[in-house]
């Protein structure tokens, strides 16, 4: 079980995230959602153990994440917001180098290397250097490093980000896949269709403060709504699109 309890983080006295608790059991999908600037990788940089939070803490299995950070993040398949590569290795060569970090046998990294690469169609650029990948590629080989080790804890932010419809079809049944071997999953964006359909329990992040927490469906229920894009337009967006939108596309006309 992984649990996180009062969390808040402040970055020099501004408060980025106010007071964030949160329990996720194997199966359950937890998605986070918010809008730019809302506290979403925040919270992910602490649940991954990468940020000290402020306050709180978070717990794998009951113990403190930071007493042994290695073992828990043993466990642990993160995909960041940024992809991070080395941009002279190819896919093939980085995640034989992940494989070999995570103490992976090499004949078993081989093997779910070819598997990850053929099923994310990234065969024929198997000698392409990661630098002449598109954005979309680079997810599909964060994605597969993220799991490479079968990890028990998957995080995800923002893991669609620059994959196309298919490739955004095939996340989402991979991820209601994972949860279904039992694994916890926590999983941020602020493509309200995906968290709707892949999460279990969401979590509205506002200006660093959780405005809502339940279940999916439960919250739909709860504000009668049709989707969850007409609660998070309730809790969590205070800006008038329309207007924005046609006042950006005058800037440059002026
Ligand atoms: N390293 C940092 N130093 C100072 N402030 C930061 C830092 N990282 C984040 N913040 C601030 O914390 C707040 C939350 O940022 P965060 O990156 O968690 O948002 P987010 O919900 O992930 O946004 P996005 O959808 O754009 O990825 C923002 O106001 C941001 O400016
Ligand atoms: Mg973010």
């Amino acid at each position: 079980m992984l649990s996180a309890s009062g969390l808040i983080k402040s970055y020099g006295g501004i408060i980025a995230l106010k007071d964030l608790s949160v329990t996720a059991v194997p199966g359950q999908v937890i998605g986070l959602l918010g809008p730019n600037g809302s506290g979403k990788s925040t919270t992910i940089n602490m649940l991954t153990g990468l940020l000290q939070p402020t306050r709180g803490q978070v717990r794998w299995h009951g113990r403190n994440i930071h007493d042994d950070l290695l073992a828990y993040q043993s466990v642990l398949g993160y995909v960041p917001e940024e992809p991070r590569l080395y941009g002279y290795l190819t896919a093939p060569e980085y995640l034989s180098m992940i494989g070999g970090l995570r103490g992976l046998a090499e004949s078993i990294v081989n093997r779910r290397i070819d598997r990850y690469l053929e099923l994310f169609g990234l065969d024929s650029d198997r000698y392409t250097p990661l630098s002449s990948f598109s954005k979309g590629m680079r997810q599909k080989v964060l994605i597969s490093a993220a799991l490479l080790h079968d990890p028990q804890v998957v995080i995800l932010d923002e893991p669609c980000s620059g994959l196309d419809v298919a490739s955004t079809l095939i996340l989402r049944s991979l991820v209601r896949t994972l949860a279904q071997q039992g694994k916890v999953i926590v999983y941020s964006s602020h493509v309200l269709d995906m968290v709707e359909k892949v999460c279990s329990d969401v979590l509205i992040l506002h200006r660093g403060q959780v405005v809502a927490q339940d279940r999916v469906d439960h919250l739909r229920e709860l504000a009668k709504a049709a989707s969850l894009e007409e609660v998070f337009a309730a809790l969590a967006v205070d800006t008038d699109v329309e207007t924005v939108g046609q006042a950006l596309a005058e800037v440059a006309r002026a």
